[in-house]
């Protein structure tokens, strides 16, 4: 009795003293001492006026990386998203989005109550659009029976289907139907590092690109857009006019800025972790795992690993009881997702309490 007393003691002073592991999301991160420093000292202005040397420098350098001319830093991925819309969306038209697409389905509506356009929806199974249903939409608003397409959106990796790294050439082949393209890319770091190409060769087919600093790379705050220098200007205006328009923003910029010049390259190690999570899943729950045919198939999977399970909230609460946050990606569909604050005793963990898990 005393020694599953003492047995029982110790792993729950194992468990309090190891923490939780929070796979739940990769914005959970908190920013590295390192980080911390260089937000700490950052020089700053007033980024209202232009003059916060240090977001002047994080925009110049998300340009550069996406080689694009030009980019503005915004406080959020939505926002980003949300100001690319205005800018290509005409009003009356048709903009053609993945039906599972994080600016459709999970901007609370944003597009459609900012806009006095309509939202094309069309399948993104294994997170590449239905080629055919855009060409569609294009040829009939070309014809005149339909609105005309002033835009078509991509995301890259795709969230809903499991976090998929899509290749530039899939993208190309969109892009080449003629509208132009905006590339929601708040993972496309992860994309580029699992492709093993640039986040610039990914960009290529998209007139405007969105990447937020905030999720794998571990800033605490912020996105980019990038574009053709006359459309970030106008960006610039649409940001004030949604309140997104910051002042001494170099303070949280430091950290977005450190994020890009330390953090890239690490998102290799969230993949492979990812992958140790995937494995046990697929041992555990044959055919579950989203995006797995497609990974199959070339296009690699980074650090999101959901899966199918037909008691979801069970599992999530065995998961919990083991230390081990996990979220839900859409109804019945577990997440587990690994990042900058995730090393391999958690991962150690997470196997184990997903190898106890019932059916
Ligand atoms: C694919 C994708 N796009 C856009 C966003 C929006 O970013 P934010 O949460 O910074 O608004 C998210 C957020 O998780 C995302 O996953």
């Amino acid at each position: 009795m005393v020694q599953v007393l003492t047995q029982l003691n110790s792993t729950l002073m194992g468990m309090v003293s190891r923490g939780v592991v929070d796979l739940r999301s990769d914005t959970l991160t908190q920013p590295t001492e390192p980080m911390r420093q260089a937000m700490a000292t950052a020089p700053v202005g007033d980024d209202r006026y232009g003059e916060d040397p240090t977001v002047n420098r994080l925009e110049e350098r998300f340009a550069e990386l996406v080689d694009k001319p030009a980019a503005v830093y915004v406080p959020s991925g939505t926002m980003g998203n949300q100001i690319a819309l205005r800018l290509h969306g005409t009003s009356g038209s048709n903009v053609v989005v993945g039906r599972r697409q994080h600016l459709m389905s999970y901007e609370s509506g944003a597009a459609g109550m900012n806009n006095a356009f309509q939202i094309y929806a069309v399948d993104d199974v294994g997170g590449v659009l239905d080629a055919d249903a855009a060409a569609e939409a294009v040829a009939a608003g070309n014809g005149g029976f339909w609105p005309p397409v002033s835009l078509i959106c991509l995301e890259n990796t795709h969230l809903a289907s499991g976090g998929l790294a899509i290749g530039a050439e899939e993208l190309g082949a969109i892009a080449a139907l003629g509208p132009p393209v905006h590339l929601d890319g708040a993972r496309l770091f992860n994309a580029a590092v699992a492709r093993g190409t640039t986040a610039a060769e990914l960009a290529s087919p998209a007139a405007t690109v969105m990447s937020c600093v905030s999720k794998g790379l571990g800033a605490p705050v912020g996105s980019l857009l990038a574009g053709p220098a006359d459309l970030v200007t106008e960006a610039r205006l649409h940001r004030r006019r949604l309140g997104g328009a910051m002042r001494q923003a170099g303070v949280v910029a430091a950290g977005g800025l450190f994020a890009l010049e330390h953090h890239i390259d690490r998102l290799a190690d969230d993949h492979a972790r990812a992958q140790r999570l995937g494995d046990v899943v697929a041992e555990r729950w044959p055919g579950a795992r989203l995006g797995e045919s497609e990974a199959a198939g070339g296009r690699p999977l980074t650090n999101v690993v959901a899966f199918r399970h037909p008691d979801s909230l069970g599992l999530l609460d065995h998961l919990r009881q083991a230390g081990i946050h996990a979220g839900l990606l859409a109804p019945g569909v577990v997440r587990l997702v690994t990042h900058l604050d995730v090393d391999d005793a958690d991962i150690d963990r997470a196997v184990a309490a997903l190898s106890s898990a019932p059916e």
